[in-house]
């Protein structure tokens, strides 16, 4: 590793254990060390422990462990030196020399790719690809289809691909470490993939990161061959056709097992059908279907497995910001089978009248208790009402408050009073987690305003950072902002520079992200940012607030309310000030 040993050591006294992980994982402390739900693995009692003294974590659930690294590294998809990066800069340090062997690695992993994906397309229309035609014409594949997911064809060779890559000019180290070939005990290389059908899996950038192969018969080694991990793809964060239904433009994925099922359901018109490859969802690959995606049908086989695979899936979605329904299908395995046998309207069906998992929860939860046993029916209704209280419509809540009074003979203004209950359970948690937070932070954990209610009494600052944090999270919220503002309207450097850039990158045609954005500001903008990011995780910042803050930034006189700029001492003194007005 080209990073020097004395740079790393500085890093990690620069970076404490707790702090970094406790970023990520809710820790509790017990004596010397602390707890939390490990964020590798889906877990209902906490398995992942930290341990301050020797700066060290592991789960002993799933094994997972090392430093704050391999942390980062694991918690943020990124290769060795980019979370030595990002912690460098999350502690002020400057950037280690940029790792040149690897970037050009990465690069030239990323052409080997693209001339393989191109090679294997080719090979279809080959005298040697034939069996490979009829194949894919076996499956219904469309030509259209097949050249949409450029899926292609590995001959029999053993020196196909690599002899092709070797007259581009790329040595055998760079084919074996993009997995496209493998050296055998003497010595030679060899190509991986042989005489199979190949779905090339591509990332958000349009790179082609890692390959699926497809034997065609019975026998040849397992059904399907995937790329291991490179330095440009880790399996457990891709996704086959992600690229196609994140452009889909849709706001409901299809999750599904397997790629024939996704190229059969794309063929089919529906063009937002994704899957993970061949292991089982990770809470990465759920944030980044949760980034793009308001509602998930899980459409998995219908076979044991795959409904285990759906329960664990789902765990893994509740942590995240996305609606999730499941599809239960009946007289086929899966998606590619069920619209063979019974078309494409019929599934349109089934996913209209996909179970809700709020449905499948309380069910769940229906089989575990005896509602026939009066504190069975009053557990029930608690555990039911507790899941109720999360869910943002009212109207919803009140749908399921009937529903329940029926099944359970319970009198529905009593469950109401219940559900109240929960809510006020869930409020003063949620309260108390914020408190903690900004405890932590150094920052007074009194701040008990709700900016929602108070907007006038705050500083003008906060209505600036919430303008651009709003602007960050819904580019459609643009407009609203762009006809009533102008950046003379910004009083804080910070938000001023950031309103200024966003206007740039809008007007260059950009859909402006917190990444990009950073960009363009300094680290101290990037951080306020990317706290009130995190503050208003679970908060939607309705066009409606958006102009209580716009009215705020115009009502009041410059200068009136103001605080200049948010450090802590600032912010301390504001809520001193609140307090002192309180009294
Ligand atoms: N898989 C794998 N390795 C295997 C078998 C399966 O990686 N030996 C992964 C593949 O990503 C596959 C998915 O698991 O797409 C689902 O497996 P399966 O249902 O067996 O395959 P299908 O996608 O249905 O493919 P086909 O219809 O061609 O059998
Ligand atoms: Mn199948």
């Amino acid at each position: 590793m080209a990073i020097p040993a004395h740079y790393i050591q500085e890093l990690l006294q620069r970076n404490n254990v707790y702090d970094v992980i406790s970023s990520h994982v809710h820790l509790k402390r017990h004596g010397r060390i602390y707890k939390g739900l490990c964020p590798f693995h889906s877990e209902k009692t906490p398995s992942f422990t930290v341990y301050p003294d020797t700066q060290s974590y592991y789960c002993f659930g799933c094994g997972a462990g090392g430093d704050i690294i391999s942390f980062t590294k694991e918690i943020n998809g990124l290769t060795y030196v980019e979370a030595v990066k990002a912690l460098a800069q999350q502690s002020g340090m400057p950037l280690p020399d940029e790792d040149d062997k690897l970037s050009r690695l990465k690069s030239r992993i990323y052409e080997m790719n693209k001339l393989a994906a191109r090679y294997f397309h080719a090979n279809l229309n080959s005298e040697k690809g034939k069996n490979a035609r009829i194949y894919l014409r076996q499956r219904q594949l469309s030509d259209k289809t097949i050249v949409n997911f450029g899926i292609g064809y590995a001959t029999d060779d053993w020196q196909g691909l690599c002899s092709h890559l070797k007259l581009k000019g790329y040595t055998e180290e760079e084919m074996v470490s993009a997995y496209l070939a493998a050296r055998s005990s003497k010595g030679n290389v060899y190509d991986i993939f042989r005489d199979r059908i190949i779905f090339p899996i591509i990332d958000l950038r349009g790179n082609v990161i890692a390959f699926g192969g497809r034997r065609m018969g019975d026998e040849g080694g397992p059904k399907y061959l995937n790329s291991g991990d490179t330095p440009v793809f880790k399996k457990s964060n891709g996704l086959f056709a992600m690229n196609i239904a994140k452009k889909s433009g849709k706001d409901t994925f299809i999750l599904a097992e397997g790629y024939m099922d996704v190229i059969s359901l794309h063929q089919a018109g529906f063009n937002n059908a994704l899957a993970t490859l061949g292991t089982a969802l990770t809470s990465q690959q759920a944030k980044l279907i949760a980034d793009y995606a308001k509602n998930v049908v899980i459409a998995y086989d219908s076979d044991e497995a795959g409904q285990k695979a759906t329960r664990r899936a789902m765990d893994i979605f509740s942590k995240e910001d996305v609606s999730v329904n499941v599809l239960q299908m009946d007289g086929a395995k899966d998606p590619d089978e069920y619209i063979k046998k019974f078309g494409r309207d019929k599934f349109e069906m089934l996913i209209e009248k996909a179970n809700s998992a709020l449905d499948f929860e309380i069910l769940k939860l229906r089989r575990q208790c005896d509602i026939k046993d009066t504190q069975g029916r009053i557990d029930y209704l608690t555990k039911v009402c507790d899941i109720l209280a999360k869910i943002p419509s009212p109207i919803l809540q009140d749908v399921y408050c009937s529903r329940l009074a029926n099944e359970t003979g319970a009198d529905k203004s009593s469950i109401k009073l219940q559900l109240e209950q929960s809510k006020n359970k869930l409020y003063r948690s949620n309260n108390a987690k914020r408190s903690r937070e900004l405890l932590k932070e150094g920052i007074a954990g009194s701040i008990k305003v709700d900016y929602r209610q108070q907007g006038n009494t705050l500083p003008k600052v906060f209505a600036q950072q919430q303008i651009i944090s709003a602007l960050i999270r819904d580019n459609e919220l643009f407009t609203q902002v762009d006809s009533q503002l102008t950046e003379d309207d910004f009083t804080d450097a910070n938000m001023k520079n950031a309103f200024v850039e966003y206007k740039k990158l809008k007007a260059d045609g950009q859909e402006v992200s917190y990444a990009l954005l950073c960009h363009y500001l300094e680290q101290e903008a990037r951080q306020i940012l990317a706290k009130i990011n995190a503050d208003n995780a679970d908060i939607i910042i309705t066009a409606g607030d958006l102009q209580m803050h716009i009215n705020n930034l115009k009502s009041a006189p410059k200068g009136q309310n103001e605080i200049k700029n948010t450090s802590k001492e600032d912010l301390a003194k504001w809520v001193e000030s609140l307090k002192e007005k309180k009294k």
